[in-house]
């Protein structure tokens, strides 16, 4: 019986070498220690062995079946590893594949018209620069040679704080503080938010500019500069239009110039939106003003600066006629950009 059993042990080894699923050792089990397995048969045969041969083969019969319980464990433990991991294998989730059932956002539209208008300057080689949304008087209006009882002042309706602070009126505070801390030569834009007291179909209250400065020792900037680049701008922005400077008034520029392109709508036959002109303002520029460069204490320089409304350029590129429902937040709107 002796030799039986260890037959059987080493069919029981060569049986868990051989076994690769969880119901495989299952059937092993039963087959092994089961009610009518063969270890199990070899229990109840002690029964009828001689006392003297009993124990020794019951000791066997013990050893055996601890060795089978490990192996049984071991193996078990393996394959249900195995298993699991094979079973995360296929059930994890794709999380990129919500992209095909809602389409991306490409963001709000002031921003993706924002992101253009930065791109183009960025390959200009400007860099970006800001500035606070709360001012003071000397950077929105003094530095910019707009003296306190200057008349200009009226044209931007201006909220303000205690202290002669302010919500700024445009982005042309940038321009001086900038030109505080960077020395020559100076080529940024200054994108953000400026405030007006202001709210109909074409203003409201809060609204996005780009400011633009160029400064370098006195010569080397001209008008020309400025008109190359801005048409250069315009037609990067709004495609085959034409482009034309229209002389104007900023207390901080001079010469200064507002700049018309040809309708988008109409071609420049004349419609409704740019009142049977054929052209639309779309920005404000000259030649920086000495007395902005004598506040911050600059010498022998000139320079350009621009400035543009993106919420305009966007009613202009996406065809919107009512400025508001850029910021009322429908979904049903934005989606349609
Ligand atoms: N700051 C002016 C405005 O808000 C725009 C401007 C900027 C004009 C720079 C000329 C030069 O309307």
């Amino acid at each position: 019986m002796l030799v039986e059993i260890e037959k059987l042990e080493q069919e029981i080894q060569q049986d868990f070498h051989n076994i690769k699923t969880t119901e495989q050792l299952e059937n092993l089990r039963v087959q092994i220690v089961g009610k009518k397995g063969k270890l199990t048969a070899y229990f109840s045969a002690l029964r009828d062995l001689e006392p003297e041969n009993k124990k020794q083969v019951a000791q066997k019969l013990n050893v055996l079946k601890n060795h089978f319980e490990s192996l049984y464990e071991d193996k078990k433990q393996t394959l249900d590893a195995a298993k699991l991991s094979a079973q995360l294998e296929q059930e994890y989730i794709d999380v990129s594949l919500f992209n095909t059932l809602k389409p991306q956002s490409l963001g709000h539209p002031i921003a993706q018209v924002l992101d253009k208008i930065v791109d183009y300057f960025i390959n200009m080689n400007f860099s970006i620069q800001s500035g606070p949304l709360i001012e003071d008087d000397f950077h929105n209006f003094e530095a910019l040679n707009l003296p306190k009882f200057h008349p200009a002042r009226d044209m931007q309706d201006t909220f303000y704080f205690k202290d002669s602070l302010l919500l700024r009126t445009h982005t042309s505070p940038v321009q001086i503080r900038t030109m505080e801390t960077h020395s020559l030569p100076i080529r940024v834009i200054a994108p953000g938010n400026v405030f007006r007291r202001d709210y109909d179909l074409t203003h409201s209250p809060m609204f996005h500019q780009v400011e633009g400065l160029v400064v370098d020792e006195m010569g080397k900037i001209s008008f020309a500069n400025l008109k190359f680049i801005l048409e250069d701008f315009l037609r990067y922005i709004f495609g085959d239009v034409r482009v034309r400077f229209r002389a104007s008034f900023f207390p901080f520029t001079e010469p200064s110039a507002e700049v018309d392109i040809s309708c988008v709508f109409c071609k420049g036959n004349g419609c409704r939106v740019c009142s049977h002109t054929g052209w639309l303002e779309v920005l404000g520029c000259g030649v920086v003003h000495s007395n902005v460069f004598k506040a911050v204490g600059y010498e022998n320089v000139s320079g350009y600066a621009f400035g543009l409304g993106v919420e305009r350029f966007a009613m202009l590129l996406h065809r919107v006629n009512d400025l508001r429902s850029f910021f009322e937040t429908d979904l049903r709107v934005l989606e349609q950009f």
